[in-house]
């Protein structure tokens, strides 16, 4: 949520800061603003530069090299509001009251309306309704007061600030040095070498990999409460506290063409597409089969305690949006094969509550975050509640190094490739076969299930790629479906079991994208109220797989809303007739044992709803008011 990047180096910083506000534009696209530093010595000064919208308005503004020397270093910022609308004041860079420093700043400062009293008491005039000038007004504060230097001011003002944050700052005072410091919002520095063909020495500073992948491979996660002082001839990294720091140089595993759209339209169609790959990099390594020892299903991370996930009192899974609708599958999935107790919570209901949880030996409660991105505020904070309280915290997360793969016991990654698009779906899928692969490890581990039985379904996971690339083979019939129903004003989803939550996340996904309105329900909740709603301009859509107990509940369900005129879309399997008299369009799926059906389930789902939304001209990968990771609450 929000995107920092900050460049000092030899060389024009613009296009460095422009082309990373490019790649971060999915965290937050609101806003855009750059602060440039110009001149040296005592006759620097700030060159900024903001606008209301996307990076594309900034780029636009920026003025054309006009001969003078090129600016080396500069911060910038994409905007996700929190305090104040979006418009070209609330912009991020924040300027103090004497112009000298400049601020741009991820995260929430909650103790705003104590620091905004304070400063308006010491005269200091407010331009926009941002937390974010409030701490270039503190840090000013700070520093005239104290005479510190421009690192001692900023943690000395960084105390006074409760919430989050991932901030970058720059002084005219100090005109060499570029100053980045987080708690609680993802914070990295990628560093290029002098040796670098076709780059001089350069320091990048990012939110994420994605702003720096095309300039360096060597990169520094910083841990909350950790700080940078950077000058042209080297860095040095240091606490909050101001202890100094030796943190070793990571590579960066991703690639530039995995954070490019391609050919592709958009992001969002290039992740549904890469669904089966991504599946396959989520088993790739982790499953044996064959050969002369019995199949297995290995998590590097999770082998030390098997025997405490699998004797767990309970497994209580904490995620937000879809990653918790992935976890109620996985509630189902862990249950039904395994046998373990369950639990799935919104993170942000967990975390505020007192809830039970047991730590006896041989009886705890375990905490089971799901991110995709890994930064979620909501979904970590549960995980450090968890370890507060002695409770055992693993992740199930995407991004590698985010903020939750750091601060877990234990965890898994779901290698499904970075997903751009604001709507989740590749880490969905590859969510669920994380989940269903655990389910079946403890299952087996627990003797819940034979060693045919797990083999058997182990295949069947195996399968999965290939199925879902068969369901591609429809998109030309759901294109035609989504122009149909492109117009509906409400959309209801049903589902039973293991596809109930795939009814949740299909409304969501329609919602979020098109601004259609939907509703996901248990199918036998329907009767219970969302039945009043139906009529001849609602289309229901009924995943209503045979191989699920109760298809034929469901297709009394289905003949329910026929009854009361209601146009349905069935999602079932390829093998299936039953549907295709009765309603209006039927989309076959391949046939899988009923816990993967989910899988593939979800898939057409997720193309009528990019499609739809396409055709109502939204904009599909960066839909209004959302963000890719809610680093805040
Ligand atoms: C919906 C969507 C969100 C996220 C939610 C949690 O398409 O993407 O609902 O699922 O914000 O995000 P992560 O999984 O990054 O914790």
């Amino acid at each position: 949520m929000c995107g920092i990047v900050a460049f000092l180096g030899a060389d024009d910083a613009v296009p460095y800061l422009v082309g990373g506000l490019k790649r971060l534009e999915y965290r937050g696209y609101d806003s855009a603003g750059v602060a440039l530093m110009t001149g040296v010595g005592a006759a620097a000064s700030f060159e900024i530069v903001k606008r209301v919208g996307k990076v594309a308005n900034l780029e636009a503004a920026m003025p054309a090299p006009n001969g003078a020397p090129r600016p080396t270093l500069g911060i910038a910022h994409t905007r996700w509001a929190t305090h104040g609308p979006p418009n070209d004041e609330n912009a991020h860079p924040h300027v103090s009251r004497n112009g000298r420093i400049a601020v741009v700043h991820n995260g929430v400062i909650e103790n705003f309306a104590a620091l905004r009293e304070s400063l308006l008491s010491k005269g200091y005039a407010l331009v926009s309704q941002t937390d974010t000038e409030l701490f270039a007004h503190l840090l000013e504060d700070v520093q005239t007061k104290e005479k510190l230097p421009l690192d001692a001011a900023v943690r000395l003002a960084l105390t006074q600030v409760q919430g989050a944050f991932g901030i970058a700052v720059l002084s005219l005072d100090e005109p060499e040095v570029l100053i980045a410091a987080r708690r609680g919002s993802p914070l990295m520095m990628g560093i290029r070498d002098a040796q670098t063909p076709g780059g001089q020495a350069a320091y990048f500073i990012a939110s994420d990999a994605s702003a720096v992948v095309e300039h360096t491979r060597h990169v520094i996660y910083f841990q909350d409460s950790e700080m940078v002082v950077i000058r042209p001839g080297g860095y040095e990294i240091m606490t909050l506290d101001n202890v100094q720091l030796t943190r070793s140089v990571e590579q960066l595993e991703l690639s530039l063409a995995q954070i490019q759209k391609g050919a592709y339209k958009h992001f969002m169609l290039k992740e549904i597409l890469e669904q089966p790959e991504a599946l396959r990099n989520t088993m790739r390594g982790r499953i044996r089969l064959g050969g002369a020892s019995p199949p297995e299903i290995r998590f590097g991370g999770l082998e030390p305690l098997m025997e405490r996930l699998a004797s767990a009192r309970r497994l209580v899974f904490c995620a937000c949006g879809t990653s918790w609708h992935a976890a109620l599958v996985g509630e189902y999935l862990i249950e039904q094969l395994a046998g373990v107790n369950v639990e799935v919570e919104y993170a942000s209901e967990f975390r505020y509550r007192n809830p039970i949880l047991a730590r006896t030996d041989g009886c705890e409660d375990i905490v089971v975050v799901i991110s995709q991105s890994g930064e979620t505020a909501d979904t970590l904070a549960a995980a450090q509640f968890a370890r507060k309280k002695g409770i055992l915290a693993i992740g199930i997360c995407n991004v590698v190094g985010s903020s939750i793969a750091r601060e877990t016991d234990a965890g898994i990654y779901l290698h499904a490739g970075p997903e751009i698009g604001v709507a989740s779906t590749k880490a969905f899928t590859a969510q669920i076969t994380c989940l269903a692969m655990l389910a079946l490890k403890l299952g087996r581990y627990r003797g819940a299930i034979s060693e045919e039985q797990f083999e058997e379904h182990v295949t069947a996971l195996l399968s999965l790629p290939a199925k879902m690339a068969e369901i591609f083979a429809q998109s030309d019939k759901i294109y035609e479906m989504s122009r149909v129903y492109r117009y509906a004003h409400n959309f209801l989803y049903l589902g039973r079991g293991y596809n109930f939550p795939v009814a949740l996340e299909g409304a969501l996904k329609l919602k979020e994208i098109s601004y259609i309105h939907a509703e996901g329900y248990a199918a036998a909740e329907m009767k219970h109220g969302p039945i009043a709603l139906i009529d001849r301009f609602m289309p229901v859509v009924v995943i209503a797989p045979t191989s699920d107990a109760t298809y034929e509940k469901l297709r009394s369900n289905i003949q329910e809303v026929l009854a009361r005129g209601g146009s349905v879309i069935a999602i079932t399997e390829s093998d299936n007739d039953d549907l295709d008299a009765e309603c209006e369009y039927v989309i076959k799926i391949p046939k899988v044992a009923d816990f993967l059906s989910p899988i593939l389930a979800v898939v057409p789902l997720q193309l009528l709803s990019y499609h739809i939304a396409d055709m109502r001209g939204c904009n599909v990968d960066q839909p209004r008011n959302l963000a890719k990771s809610v680093t805040v609450e």
